[in-house]
């Protein structure tokens, strides 16, 4: 058996890194070789913070701000990132957010931000990634795929989701837009998948699980009777971006405890 870590050598850009899953991804994908760059919107002290622990670890990478959702900044990351290193092997698609109302009352302006960014986002950096592995096709010392693509998308890519209806449809788009580029690349050894995580613990969903009585509710849901933790999320992320699992194409891993197993049937229905 070799030393050699299962990422070593490789380039991951995590798309909003500076938090939550992203954070727990980048850290990940550092332990298992790979050089990160920590991509934040707003919070560089939080990207920082994260950039510091890889550092710390022995680990390398950058912090780079860019929002997903504007073409010029997503198309000035890559450059940047490709004219440092040389290239990009991983793209994490992971940065997100919620703007929650009842969909009567869901506002323009609301819509557009959750599309923006959860799915326009992960459209626009997919394009820029995708360019740069038929560029440089597959370099068996680093991979056998020139290139690999991971979308964070959720169990409401299935689930749907009253109050967050906006959510929902950009979670339903990411399922349709990865299973499309997927089907696209695989010939050229561009793999492209999902992990769909269920209820993880981060600041997007805290009134869920900061309280005993809203965690105790929250357990209904989640028949392994516990919150995922973004540590959950970044082991599956570098399984699907290594050579482990190669012949893996165009799924949505869900990592949620087993929360799509309809669990209002666990006591017989
Ligand atoms: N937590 C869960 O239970 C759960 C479940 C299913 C799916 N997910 C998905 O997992 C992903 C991460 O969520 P999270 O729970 O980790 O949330 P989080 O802790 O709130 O982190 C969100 C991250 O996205 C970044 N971000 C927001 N807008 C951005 C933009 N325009 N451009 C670049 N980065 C941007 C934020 O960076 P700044 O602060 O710098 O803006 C932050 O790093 C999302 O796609 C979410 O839908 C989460």
């Amino acid at each position: 058996m070799s030393n050699r870590k299962k990422l070593q050598d490789q380039i991951a850009i995590v798309t909003g890194a500076s938090s939550g899953i992203g954070a727990g991804i980048a850290k990940a994908l550092s332990e298992a070789g790979a050089t990160v760059v920590v991509n934040y919107s707003s919070s560089a002290d939080k990207a920082e913070a994260v950039l510091g622990e890889i550092k710390q670890r022995g680990g390398q990478g950058i912090i780079w701000k860019a929002d997903v959702s504007k073409e010029a900044e997503v198309q000035d990351m890559f450059r940047k990132t490709i004219e440092q290193f040389g290239t990009v092997d991983i793209l994490i698609n992971n940065a997100g957010l919620q703007k929650d109302a009842k969909f009567h009352e869901i506002t323009l302006e609301q819509w557009e931000k959750v599309i923006g960014i959860n799915l326009t986002g992960q459209f626009l950096c997919a394009r820029e990634a995708v360019k740069e592995f038929l560029k440089r096709g597959v370099v068996p010392s680093r991979s056998k795929s020139a290139g690999k693509i991971i979308c964070i998308s959720s169990v409401h890519e299935v689930i749907p989701w009253a109050g967050h209806a906006n959510y929902a449809a950009s979670k339903g788009g990411v399922m349709m837009l990865m299973k499309s580029i997927a089907q696209e690349y695989a010939s050229m050894k561009i793999r492209v998948n999902s992990i769909g995580p269920g209820a993880i613990r981060t600041p997007i969903n805290h009134a869920a699980w900061q309280t005993p009585e809203a965690y105790q509710n929250l357990l209904k849901l989640i028949p392994s009777k516990r919150i995922g933790e973004a540590e959950d999320i970044g082991n599956a992320a570098v399984w699907l971006a290594s050579d482990d699992s190669e012949y893996v194409n165009g799924i949505t891993l869900f990592v949620d405890g087993g929360m799509l197993l309809y669990p209002g049937f666990e006591d017989n229905g």
